[in-house]
């Protein structure tokens, strides 16, 4: 593969990016195919149109079933994590089909993940490259809603795009507008 696609990419040490793995050296933060994906992007587009790619795979990422790519047939249930976050992602996995953290299963889900993200990716890439990408993902809706009073048009003390809800499930009460 490295070979076929040749210089200067056959330069790259796929080593460069082995830390990512275990949501980086096992600390389960950003999900591991990512990091490198945006490197990917970087490496080839203007930094304008890095972001707007890597907006898209992560509102995509969120919302996609994991894992879509099963080269054995092995009929694992997908998931959807609605999370960048490798501990959300695997976690809610695990809870939903059983599996041990440190077992096989959960390795083939993970790498199966790892293909999905480069697919996506090089489809973006691609179409690009041919003067067609357009947004297609967005956001959870709640983000919008809660932004709107903790963002920058409000008193603008957070940030990020994650669904808020993942982690503030139980918000203050009373919160205020019924929130
Ligand atoms: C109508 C405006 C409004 C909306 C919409 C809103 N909030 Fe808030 N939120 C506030 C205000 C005002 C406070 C109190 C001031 C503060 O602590 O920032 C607050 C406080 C909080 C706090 C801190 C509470 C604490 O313990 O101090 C969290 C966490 C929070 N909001 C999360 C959310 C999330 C998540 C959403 C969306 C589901 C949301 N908020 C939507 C206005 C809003
Ligand atoms: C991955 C988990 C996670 C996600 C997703 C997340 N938060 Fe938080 N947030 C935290 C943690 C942890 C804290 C710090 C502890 C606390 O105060 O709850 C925090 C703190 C806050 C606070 C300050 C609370 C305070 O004490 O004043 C606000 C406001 C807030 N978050 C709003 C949001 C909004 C809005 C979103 C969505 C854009 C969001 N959060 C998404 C985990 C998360």
């Amino acid at each position: 593969m490295k070979e076929e696609v040749g210089y200067p990419f056959d330069q790259l040490p796929t080593e460069m990016f082995w830390t990512a793995r275990g949501g980086g050296a096992g600390w389960s933060s950003i999900c591991g195919t990512l990091p490198p994906a945006m490197a990917a992007i970087g490496l080839v587009v203007d930094t304008d149109t890095a972001m707007q790619l890597v907006d898209e795979l992560f509102a995509w990422f969120i919302a996609h079933p994991f894992p879509e790519y099963q080269p054995h047939g092995e009929d694992y249930a997908k998931v959807a994590g609605d999370s960048t976050l490798c501990h959300v992602q695997v976690t809610k996995w695990l809870a939903e089909t059983g599996y041990r953290q440190d077992g096989p299963e959960r390795s083939d889900r993970c790498g199966g993940a790892s293909a999905d993200v480069a697919k996506f990716t090089v489809e973006m890439l691609n179409a690009y490259a041919d003067n067609a990408f357009e947004a297609a993902h967005s956001p959870a809706a709640v983000v919008g809603e809660c932004m709107a009073c903790h963002g920058g048009e409000g008193f603008a003390d957070t940030r990020g795009k994650e669904t808020c809800t993942e982690c503030h499930g139980n918000l203050p009460d009373p919160h205020p507008d019924g929130y």
